[in-house]
């Protein structure tokens, strides 16, 4: 009997998505009668006419796990239960999720493999509720997914982000000055503290601890004093507990994903200009933290990630999320997976780390 996959890459782009396609593919196609299909542009392949979906061949996925972004490509915008539609006031959003499970039907998938954050696994749940057979996969260089130790993509943007930072390093020790660096990761500060501990960073501050500028400053003009130079890795969501956090816009049609992060480094380097005795300069990772060859350790999680969500299938184990749970690959419900984001916790290890090398992360 003929049975069909669909695989479904939604949300921000993120280094591993190719070699997760690649491993579903390579699995499936030991299975005899198992055909997997990508639907293009998350589930807008499905929901526009004439629908975009493709076969996945082993052909097709030839080479794919070394290059960034996903074939089948991705969106944020929206999702089936908030299509947007623009009208001539602005836009609307309707709730196309039963026309999509027809369609689904239409197609005969036995199931959908969605890979995503935390945005689209609420949009799985959601589907998985109403009846689709739904498998998960941990998508997101932010790693702000609960229920597993990793997401895949987060260890390839903490690679470039600490790579940022060693080249920041010796400029600013060039020209005694204080480099702010700001990274991705939305709510949660996992590449700013990894990035800032594996960088040897003076400062790190996150959104988990608000920051007070002059606790920032005081240890500035120690380190400028001390060594001449000073990096400062902070977060894009991260706050002072005065004036708060920064975001660029606020995208209403985002639905969960509302603010456009990003800034925050250049006014955190505005306020301590006054306070700290050295030149400023700001650098913005943003995107390029999503770009390019995902590292090996991404690689190899998102092949073990592929192969498990194919096993899943052939078990019929629907509603799950597959996770990382050092040294085992095992599944979680997706309802466990979303119900708390993945914060740092204050009694993490991480967070002992950096205090213990004398890191200020903006509170004392
Ligand atoms: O969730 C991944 C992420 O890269 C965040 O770190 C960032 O805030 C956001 O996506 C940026 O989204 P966009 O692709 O819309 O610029």
């Amino acid at each position: 009997m003929k049975r069909k996959i669909l695989v479904v890459t939604s949300g921000g782009d993120c280094p591993g998505l190719n070699a997760v396609i690649r491993a579903v593919v390579k699995r499936a196609s030991q299975e005899s009668g198992l055909t997997v299909l990508g639907s293009i542009e998350a589930y807008n392949g499905i929901l526009t006419d004439p629908m975009e979906v493709v076969e996945l061949t082993e052909k097709e996925v030839a080479g794919i796990h070394l290059k960034g972004g996903t074939i089948i490509k991705t969106t944020n915008k929206g999702g089936p239960f908030d299509w947007v539609v623009k009208t001539k006031d602005g836009h609307r959003t309707d709730d196309r999720s039963d026309e999509l499970i027809r369609r689904l039907e239409h197609l005969g998938i036995d199931c959908v493999i969605s890979i995503g954050g935390d945005g689209s696994q609420r949009i799985s749940q959601r589907l998985y509720e109403k009846g689709v057979n739904i498998i998960a996969i941990p998508k997101t260089i932010d790693n702000d997914l609960s229920c597993t130790d990793f997401t895949f993509g987060f260890q390839t943007a903490v690679e470039i982000s600490t790579d940022a930072v060693d080249k920041l390093v010796t400029t600013a020790a060039s020209h005694n000055r204080v480099i702010v660096v700001e990274t991705m990761g939305r709510d949660a500060g996992w590449i700013a503290l990894s990035a800032g501990i594996a960088g040897g960073s003076e400062v790190i501050l996150i959104p988990e601890i608000p920051y007070d500028v002059e606790v920032v400053a005081k240890q500035l003009n120690k380190k400028i004093d001390d060594q001449g130079y000073a990096i400062v890795v902070i977060s894009e969501g991260a706050k002072s507990i005065d004036t708060g956090g920064y975001y660029v816009e606020n995208r209403e049609e985002l639905g969960a994903e509302k603010r456009l992060l990003g800034g925050i480094g250049g006014r955190l380097a505005h306020r301590l200009k006054d306070l700290v005795n050295a030149d400023f300069r700001v650098t913005i990772l943003g995107h390029l933290q999503r770009g390019g060859t995902p590292v090996a350790f991404d690689r190899i999680l998102s092949a073990q990630f592929g192969v498990k969500a194919v096993e899943l299938f052939l078990e019929g184990k629907y509603g799950e999320m597959v996770s990382y749970q050092h040294p085992e690959i095992v599944s979680v419900p997706i309802a466990e997976a979303i119900k708390e984001y993945n914060y740092i916790k204050m009694d993490s290890n991480l967070l002992h780390t950096a205090r213990g090398l004398g890191i200020c992360l903006g509170d004392k």
